[in-house]
């Protein structure tokens, strides 16, 4: 009777144990550099609006010629009008509120720090 009840009490554990687990494995692996919320680089710039005003390789969505074309970016020596030296902090800085560099039409849009850190790892493939 012991030995049975003992028996049933460890078989539920090993049960709650795969359970537990298993729900740590299916959980997504928060990455360093992914969104918070798993957005890749070219859901934020549909949702900000990028694509109304850069022509973006990959992004057939963009093609707005109102700034200049994001082709070559992470080989471009100097960004924003020539402001900037083309840095990852510069390009955070940018990002983060372009009026705050120069006078520009682009937006501060209000990127987190996610969608940023997304953006410039995706910057540095084009
Ligand atoms: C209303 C138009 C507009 C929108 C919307 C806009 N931009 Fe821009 N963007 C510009 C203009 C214009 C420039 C050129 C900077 C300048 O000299 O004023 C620029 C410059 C840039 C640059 C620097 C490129 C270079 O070579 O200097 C990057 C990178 C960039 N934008 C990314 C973005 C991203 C990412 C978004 C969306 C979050 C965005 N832009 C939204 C107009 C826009």
């Amino acid at each position: 009777m012991g030995q049975r009840l003992a028996a049933t009490l460890s078989h539920r554990i090993v049960i709650v144990a795969i359970g537990v687990i298993g729900a740590v494995m299916w959980m997504p692996t928060p990455s360093a550099h992914a969104a918070s919320d798993g957005a890749t680089a070219r859901e934020i710039i549909l949702k900000r609006g990028c694509h109304g005003c850069h022509i973006i390789p990959g992004i057939p969505e963009a093609t707005g010629t109102i700034g200049p074309s994001l082709k070559g970016i992470s080989a471009r020596r100097r960004i924003a009008g020539g402001k900037l030296k083309n840095t990852a902090a510069n390009m955070r800085t940018w990002l983060k509120n372009p009026k705050r560099v120069k006078v520009t039409i682009m937006p501060n849009v209000h990127l987190t720090e996610s969608e940023i850190e997304t953006l410039i790892e995706f910057f540095g493939t084009l």
